[in-house]
């Protein structure tokens, strides 16, 4: 048949929250004709912590695997840090990273004309900014053993973290980095501590071989990731597409969101290999977490998953024009002065995360008319 098989996860804090504004848009889209979502909702992190005793069970797990794609909020909280590293909410997105082989995490940063004034740098430096990272997510130091808190001979403890890269998994991920620049500017600078790190080095090197052989058209640069940090507040837009492993990837994409603006606006798409049928798993989530700060005050910003589910519409689905109308609702109700707490500026009217959703389904209405 035709109808897609959606995968909801809200997850906890505001994830829920702005969820509901993208459920809404779904509903519309189905109403409309202009799609048919079969849509099932799961529980992850600390919500299913509460229900079901773990963060991510097998159950969803086997669910996000038959769905077409999976729409994810955000976990984590208060309630639940003084649990069990192994039992902690967080681990409901790294299960399924893994467990789904989803290896590449696509962040772009772009600023949307009517938010230049909201960012933390000048609006003559971040203006038409338009970065797109990405991250690596299935390896790194993240999953490399051995790992743990252990007791030493003294009696006193250390706390290990292993970076371990294979050759394999960078040159996928590179892949990735380099088709984008293919079809943005052209331009991919890959970020290591290739000077510290061994696990870099090797970065370096297979990044540039896999440019050589099968790239030779993109232009290619290398950064350190101190570097990279200092150059993305200074001179953001001498970037095209940035190339990190997990954890360098993690920091740059929310230091990126600050020269976008907030948290509250920037999406993500984590991306799987291609199986033999064509068919990759895929799942799209905000960058930020769940805002224990904001959580249950209805005033997150929803722009973050809405603009993530416009990734899905493209990356999972193909549906070009969908993806891009959602986008447009976006930057015009932006651009007609409603604003979240988190980017309020000069002249611009507060608003909380339902009447935001209200103001984009309607723009969304306008523009399929
Ligand atoms: P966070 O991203 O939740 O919040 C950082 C800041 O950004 C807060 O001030 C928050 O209010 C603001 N913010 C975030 N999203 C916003 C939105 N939609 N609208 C307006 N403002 C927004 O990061 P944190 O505080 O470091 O982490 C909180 C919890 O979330 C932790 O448990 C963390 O592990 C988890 N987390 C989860 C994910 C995820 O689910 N993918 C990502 C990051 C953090
Ligand atoms: C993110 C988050 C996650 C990460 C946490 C919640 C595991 O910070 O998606 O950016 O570090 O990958
Ligand atoms: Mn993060």
């Amino acid at each position: 048949s035709n109808s897609k098989k959606l995968l909801v996860l809200p997850g906890d804090g505001v994830g829920p929250e702005v969820v509901h504004e993208v459920r809404r848009v779904i509903d519309w889209m189905n109403r409309r004709g202009l799609a048919s979502f079969e849509v099932e909702e799961g529980l992850v992190g600390g919500a299913a912590i509460d229900a079901e005793g773990t963060p991510c069970s097998d159950d969803t797990v086997a669910r996000a695997r038959a769905a077409d794609a999976v729409l994810f909020g955000s976990v984590g909280g208060p309630k639940w840090d003084g649990l069990p590293f192994e039992q902690r909410p967080e681990l409901g997105i790294l299960r399924l990273r893994q467990e789904l082989g989803l290896f590449a995490n696509l962040r772009p940063a772009t600023v949307l004309a009517p938010l230049a004034s909201a960012s933390s740098l000048k609006a003559e430096i971040v203006s038409g900014l338009d970065i797109m990272i990405v991250r690596e997510t299935t390896g790194g130091i993240y999953f490399g053993e051995p790992r743990g808190v252990e007791t030493m001979a003294d009696g006193k403890r250390r706390g290990i973290d292993t970076e371990v890269y294979t050759e394999d998994e960078i040159a996928r991920v590179a892949r990735v980095g380099f088709e984008l620049a293919r079809s943005r500017n052209n331009r991919l600078t890959s970020i290591d501590k290739a000077n510290v790190m061994q696990s870099g080095r090797l970065w370096r090197a297979v990044v540039g071989e896999v440019g050589k052989a099968e790239f030779p058209d993109v232009e290619l640069s290398n950064m350190y990731a101190d570097n990279c940090a200092m150059q993305l507040a200074s001179n953001p837009r001498q970037f095209d597409v940035i190339l990190a492993g997990n954890l360098f990837g993690d920091v740059l994409s929310d230091l990126a969101a600050a020269l976008t603006g907030s948290l509250g606006m920037l999406p993500s798409a984590t991306l799987g290999a291609p199986d033999a049928s064509g068919k990759r798993h895929a799942l799209y989530e905000p960058i930020h977490g769940s805002a224990p700060d904001i959580a249950g005050k209805g005033v997150a910003n929803p722009c973050a998953q809405m603009l993530s589910f416009a990734m899905l519409l493209r990356w999972s689905f193909g549906m070009e024009g969908d993806a891009r109308r959602i986008e447009t609702a976006v930057n015009n109700v932006l651009s007609g002065g409603l604003r979240t707490a988190d980017i309020m500026s000069p002249g611009t009217a507060r608003v909380g995360t339902s009447v935001m959703g209200d103001a984009i389904l309607r723009e969304l209405e306008k523009l399929a008319a």
